[in-house]
C-alpha cells in the first residue's frame, strides 16, 4: 500500500527541472569539502562517491545521508564500482596523492597520473555525455592527461585551475582595501601554483578599474605591496597545509562555485584550466592552463579576451612554458 493515497486523474508528476547528477571520484578531504558544499548549496539531485576505500566511502555515504533532514532531498549513493556514476552529468576527479609540507604540486605528477589511468576510462565509459572537472594536483598537467585519456572534445575537461588562487586573491585585496571580496573582480590566470600570473590591469572594486583610480588620485603606484599580494596567494596553499595537513573549505567553495555555473547554465565567466591553444598568442603544444573562461551546460563556452600588458603576456607565456616542460615528459 502506498504511504500516500494518490489523486485520482492527477498527472503523473512531472520534474519541474532537468534531473542532474554529480560524481566525485576520492573521498579524502577535498572530495568530501566538495560533496557536502554540493548538497547544502542544492546544486544536484543524485551524488554519488566512489573511492579506492570501501569502508571509508561507506562511512562517508552514511554520515552524509544522516544530515537528510536538514538538507534538500538529494540521492546520495556511494560505491567502489564505476557503474554507480552512470549518466553522470558532471565527473569531479579529487582522488589522489597529495602534497605533504615543503613539496610542491608538480611532485604529484607521476602518482597521480597512473591512477588516472584507473579512474578516466570507467567514468567516460558509464558517462560518454559527461562533463570532467579536474581537481587532484597539479591540476593544470592532470587536466591535459584527462583529456588524452577521456577523447573527450576539449570544452568537456576543465580543470579547477585558478579558480581558487583568485578567490584567494580577492579575499587578499579586499582585506587591503577593507572592501566586499564579493565586489572584487580580479583574476589569476596560468598554472595552478608557483608561476601562476596575477592579472593586475583588469582589477576593479565595484566596477572602478583600482590602478587607473590609484594613478588618477596620484596615489603612488604600490608595485611592491601588489606583488607581495600575489606573493602571499601562490603561498597560501603551502601555509595551510604547513598549519592543518591538506587544505579543503576553500576548494569545496570554489569547486562548487563551479559546478552551478556549469550545470545551471550561468555562463558566468571563470578563471579555469582549459585547452589554451590559440588564446592570448599561446600557440606552441596542447598545455592547460587557466584563462578567464566562460562556462554552462555545454561546459567551456568560450575564453574572454582580457586585456594583458606586455609584463603580463610574458608571465603567461612563461607559467604555459613551466607546464609544458613537465608534460613533454610524461608518458600517458
Ligand atoms: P586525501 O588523501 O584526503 O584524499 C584522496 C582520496 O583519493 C583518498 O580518499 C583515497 O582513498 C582516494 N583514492 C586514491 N586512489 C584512488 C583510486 N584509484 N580511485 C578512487 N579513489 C582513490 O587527499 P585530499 O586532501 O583530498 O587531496 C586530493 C587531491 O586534491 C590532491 O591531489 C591535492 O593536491 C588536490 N587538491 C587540489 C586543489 C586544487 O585547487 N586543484 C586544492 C586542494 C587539493
Ligand atoms: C591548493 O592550492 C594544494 O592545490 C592546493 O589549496
Amino acid at each position: 500500500q502506498a504511504f500516500f493515497k494518490s489523486i485520482m486523474n492527477a498527472e503523473p508528476s512531472s520534474p519541474t527541472k532537468r534531473h542532474t547528477k554529480i560524481s566525485v571520484v576520492g573521498a579524502g578531504n577535498v572530495g568530501m569539502a566538495i560533496a557536502q558544499t554540493i548538497l547544502t548549496q542544492d546544486l544536484t539531485d543524485e551524488l554519488v562517491l566512489v573511492d579506492a576505500i570501501p569502508d571509508k566511502l561507506r562511512g562517508e555515504m552514511l554520515d552524509l545521508q544522516h544530515a537528510a533532514a536538514f538538507l534538500p532531498r538529494t540521492r546520495i549513493q556511494a560505491s567502489t564500482d564505476y557503474s554507480v556514476t552512470v549518466g553522470s552529468d558532471l565527473c569531479i576527479v579529487t582522488a589522489g596523492a597529495r602534497q605533504i609540507h615543503g613539496e610542491s604540486r608538480l611532485n604529484l605528477l607521476q602518482r597521480n597520473v597512473s591512477l588516472f589511468k584507473k579512474i578516466i576510462p570507467p567514468l567516460v565509459r558509464y558517462s560518454p555525455d559527461t562533463i570532467l572537472l579536474i581537481v587532484s594536483n597539479p591540476v593544470d598537467v592532470l587536466t591535459y592527461v584527462a583529456w588524452k585519456l577521456s577523447g573527450f572534445p576539449s570544452n568537456r575537461v576543465i580543470g579547477s585551475g585558478t579558480n581558487l588562487d583568485s578567490s584567494r586573491f580577492r579575499f587578499l585585496i579586499a582585506d587591503h582595501l577593507d572592501v566586499n571580496a564579493q565586489d572584487v573582480q580580479a583574476f589569476i590566470v596560468g598554472e595552478h601554483g608557483d608561476s601562476s600570473v596575477a592579472l593586475w590591469s583588469s582589477i576593479s572594486v565595484g566596477g572602478v578599474p583600482v590602478l587607473s583610480f590609484l594613478e588618477k588620485q596620484q596615489i603612488t603606484y604600490e608595485k611592491e605591496m601588489l606583488e607581495a599580494i600575489h606573493k602571499e596567494v601562490t603561498e597560501s596553499a603551502y601555509e595551510v597545509i604547513r598549519l592543518k595537513g591538506y587544505t579543503s573549505w576553500a576548494i569545496g567553495y570554489s569547486v562548487a562555485n563551479l559546478a552551478r555555473s556549469i550545470l545551471r547554465d550561468q555562463r558566468r565567466v571563470h578563471p579555469v584550466s582549459v585547452l589554451a591553444k590559440g588564446f592570448y598568442d599561446i600557440q606552441d603544444g596542447e598545455v592547460f592552463l587557466s584563462l578567464p573562461a566562460q562556462l554552462g551546460r555545454g561546459g567551456v563556452l568560450g575564453v574572454t579576451n582580457v586585456h594583458l600588458t606586455q609584463e603580463e603576456k610574458h608571465r603567461l607565456m612563461d607559467s604555459a612554458t613551466t607546464i609544458l616542460q613537465v608534460q613533454n615528459h610524461l608518458s600517458i
